[in-house]
């Protein structure tokens, strides 16, 4: 694909403002308590670290994933494997998953059965951006930062092809025809 032009979608004051509101509610949720929040690499980075570095309430402990999908989606064939998993034990922690953006669905449905299987207190998933529309199987995220009706975005962590990463805001991407 060749990229026409980037087109905002979300800019860097609406993001820090969202992302301030949800460590309020994920503060205010899990006052007191221990809490193990967990990076999926590579895309949550950056969401990740202003989110936690934001959190009051928690005794938050760090640690972080990368997964790797194979095949096709819209196919059972579509498999999901770690490629690096948490070191910390999951066991009896409340347990809070941070991902970048949530589309077809399969793996944070993969991720979250396999945490799932580890005897958590609970389990809950943030979401920087949400594409309900495009979900293959159901997979509902407890705090959301926007919800995105489609196309493909890139910045604040989020890539094409490990491009644009570093941009503190979210674009659409406009590929030329
Ligand atoms: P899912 O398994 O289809 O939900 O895919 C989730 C993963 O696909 C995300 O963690 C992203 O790495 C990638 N992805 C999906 N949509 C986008 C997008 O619009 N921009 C960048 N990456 C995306």
């Amino acid at each position: 694909m060749r990229i026409k032009e980037l087109q905002q979608v979300y800019g860097e004051e609406q993001i820090q403002t969202r992302v301030a509101e949800l460590a309020a509610e994920i503060s205010a949720l899990y006052d007191g308590e221990e809490l193990v929040v967990v990076c999926v690499l590579k895309g949550a980075f950056m969401f990740f670290s202003d989110l936690i570095r934001r959190l009051e309430g928690p005794q938050v402990e760090a640690d972080f994933v990368r997964l790797a999908s194979y095949g096709r989606s819209a196919s059972s064939s579509r498999t999901v494997s770690f490629v690096k998993d948490v070191e910390l034990s999951l066991a009896g922690k409340h347990v809070l998953v941070v991902e970048d953006i949530v589309d077809t669905g399969y793996t944070m449905d993969f991720l979250l059965r396999q945490f799932a299987a580890r005897g958590v207190k609970s389990l809950r998933l943030a979401v920087m951006v949400d594409k309900q529309a495009r979900r293959e199987v159901p997979v509902n995220a407890d705090f959301t930062g926007f919800a995105l009706p489609g196309g493909f975005v890139v910045g604040y962590g989020l890539d094409y092809a490990e491009r644009y990463r570093e941009l503190p805001a979210i674009f659409e991407v406009i590929p030329e025809y």
